[in-house]
């Protein structure tokens, strides 16, 4: 993942510089959200699908739209009568990127079906989708048409879940880290990151990062302050007699139901100073939870541990 990390950045950020005369010492400038789901995209395509996609920028970023795309068209079907919706929905672009990124994935599946052995170049991730994909119809497999359809849709359905939330998350960390005195964190957390590396050999592990208590207080005070949403895990009430909870409260048939994040991350009865940007705020809790009742970035419950 390091590797992939300082590849994705020399590609988005230093190989552009260098082709307008740019140096690799000097500062260039970049667009942050933009850079940001570049790297993060390719990070997470060599997490799901492995390295040979994850080195083809086109389809990096056709993933990367994917999921831009998706959010923009929710927003705009949701203005549009129920029964339209379908009959759009295939005229949308959305469409036309799934069937080129199922056309790049889909030599990678009929290699995973042939063997039950994953490649060094394929991640275990693909290989198990494409399994477990084959064996969804029941007792009956899947045709390969079908099985490349489905895992494309599993694949897409991962990469949705991972490159945006974690593009504005990463994305609003370094712009907090650039509206701060550089004295009162960036000095700290490169020493801290620089400690940690030395200390295990120069390789950046799980055991290495979870050293890292001031940049892990640090993430989590941009998320607490800035989470991704005003409001989080939302929900329908889907049981015909609606939803009542502990407290008595009903909430009909067909509510929408969410977690007020932003509200919650800003109250003074579970923050001191809630508005205050306190970076190093969460460092005596060591426990590095990611989810709480007062800390609710990645929503709530079994899923967001
Ligand atoms: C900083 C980065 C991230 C943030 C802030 C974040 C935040 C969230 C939030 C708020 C939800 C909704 C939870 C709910 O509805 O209860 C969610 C769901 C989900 N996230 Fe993330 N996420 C991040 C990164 C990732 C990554 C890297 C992956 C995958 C590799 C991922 C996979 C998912 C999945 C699969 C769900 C749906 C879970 C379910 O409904 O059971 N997320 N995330």
């Amino acid at each position: 993942m390091n590797e992939e990390i300082r590849d994705g950045l020399r590609r988005v950020i230093w190989e552009p510089s260098a082709k307008t005369g740019g140096k690799l010492d000097e500062w260039s400038a970049t667009e942050i959200l933009h850079t940001t789901q570049s790297v993060i995209s390719q990070l997470i395509c060599r997490l799901v699908v492995g390295r040979t996609f994850s080195r083809n920028l086109e389809f990096t970023q056709k993933v990367a739209d994917f999921s831009y795309s998706v959010i923009i068209w929710s927003i705009i079907l949701d203005w549009i009568p129920d029964f339209l919706r379908p009959w759009i929905a295939w005229l949308l672009p959305i469409e036309k990127t799934k069937s080129k990124i199922s056309d790049y994935l889909c030599g990678e599946i009929l290699r995973c079906l042939s063997s039950p052995l994953a490649s060094t170049e394929t991640s275990a991730i693909l290989h198990q989708l494409v399994h477990l994909s084959r064996a969804e119809n029941g007792n009956s497999f899947y045709s390969v048409d079908e099985t490349i359809k489905c895992v494309t849709t599993q694949f897409l359905s991962i990469t949705f879940g991972a490159i945006d939330p974690t593009t504005v998350a990463v994305s609003q960390v370094v712009l907090d880290l650039l509206s701060q005195p550089s004295s009162k964190y960036l000095v700290a957390l490169q020493e801290e990151a620089t400690t940690v590396l030395a200390r295990h050999g120069g390789n950046w592990s799980l055991e290495a990062v979870k050293e890292l208590k001031l940049m892990d207080s640090f993430i989590r005070e941009s998320q607490r302050l800035h989470p991704i949403g005003i409001t989080l895990a939302a929900r329908k009430v889907i049981h015909k007699g609606g939803w009542t909870f502990e407290n008595g409260d009903h909430a009909p048939a067909g509510s929408l139901i969410s977690v007020p994040t932003y509200a919650i991350h800003h109250d003074k009865a579970l923050y001191s100073d809630p508005e205050q940007f306190e970076g190093f705020r969460f460092v005596e809790d060591d426990k590095l939870k990611t989810t709480g009742d007062a800390f609710l970035a990645f929503g709530y419950g079994r899923h967001a541990w």
